[in-house]
């Protein structure tokens, strides 16, 4: 793609909406409810902007929504195309660039991830302190876009130091049990087998799952301030005995939900 496609996806967002967002969050997997609660003026439906990814799974919405949240204005993208819908990864990463052209500068990405740390349970939330994209293809790879970014991009400061520490600051003042470490993306569908989590856990991983990492090294390369956090749904393959099933992750995700949403709610507000 060229930095022109983006412009035509710009302009027809920009007729239906000036609305001009500061910070963007993406909701994962069964955590759309945020979207809600915001004081909406104005949604635009992935299907009506050119080129635009949509969604094949059940239960991923798939639209802007644009608003605000404490006086803030936000971007809320409810739902997001992964991977492993066969998408290439700069298709699946395109939305975060098209919400810098919108004017945002702040990201909060969330996801629904599977817990690896073994002091973590399912119904945890976690601060993403770094991330491993080694196991999927760089989203960046292709001619750069020198519009967006350089070449070779600084990844040393990838969840914005400064953001963590408020966001740790804003958990303990609103009484969340936030845990911090590091999420791996993997390109699933598949869930991970029991010896392919033993050895994420000796890479350093404390969370696994199927989206974020691309999104945050576009987010990096176009100069975004990012904040990631994963809500532990579900113990990762091997580490209880129950079996992985899709309902299980989305049944724990709303049982969450209200604790999820006054963090997000209260990050928004505060950085
Ligand atoms: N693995 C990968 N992705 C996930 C998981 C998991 O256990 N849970 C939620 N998304």
């Amino acid at each position: 793609m060229e930095y022109r496609d983006y412009e035509i996806m710009l302009s027809a967002v920009r007729e239906k909406t000036d609305f001009k967002p500061e910070t963007a969050i993406i909701l994962g997997s069964g955590l759309g409810a945020l979207a809600d609660e915001t004081d909406t003026k104005a949604i635009v439906n992935y299907n009506e902007i050119p080129d635009f990814p949509v969604s094949t799974v059940q239960g991923h919405k798939g639209r802007f929504v644009f608003g605000y949240i404490y006086k803030v204005p936000v971007v809320i993208m409810q739902g997001r195309v992964h991977y492993y819908e066969g998408y290439s990864m700069e298709k699946a990463t395109l939305p975060i660039r098209l919400m810098k052209m919108m004017g945002a500068e702040k990201l909060i990405l969330t996801n629904a991830a599977g817990g690896i740390n073994f002091d973590f349970k399912c119904g945890d939330l976690m601060l993403i302190s770094d991330h491993i994209s080694a196991f999927v293809p760089n989203p960046l790879i292709g001619r750069n876009i020198d519009e967006f970014g350089p070449r070779f991009p600084d990844m040393s400061d990838i969840y914005n130091k400064e953001i963590r520490e408020k966001v740790k600051k804003i958990a303990k003042e609103n009484n969340i049990n936030l845990k911090e470490g590091v999420y791996a993306q993997l390109t699933g569908p598949s869930y991970e087998s029991p010896a392919e989590i033993k050895m994420l856990r000796a890479t350093g991983a404390d969370a696994v799952g199927m989206s974020t990492v691309c999104e945050a090294i576009v987010a990096n390369h176009c100069g975004f301030k990012v904040c990631g956090i994963s809500c532990i749904s579900n113990m990762a393959s091997g580490v209880t005995e129950n079996p992985l099933d899709h309902k299980e992750v989305q049944e724990c995700a709303d049982r969450i939900a209200p604790v999820f949403k006054k963090l997000i709610k209260e990050i928004t507000k505060n950085i």
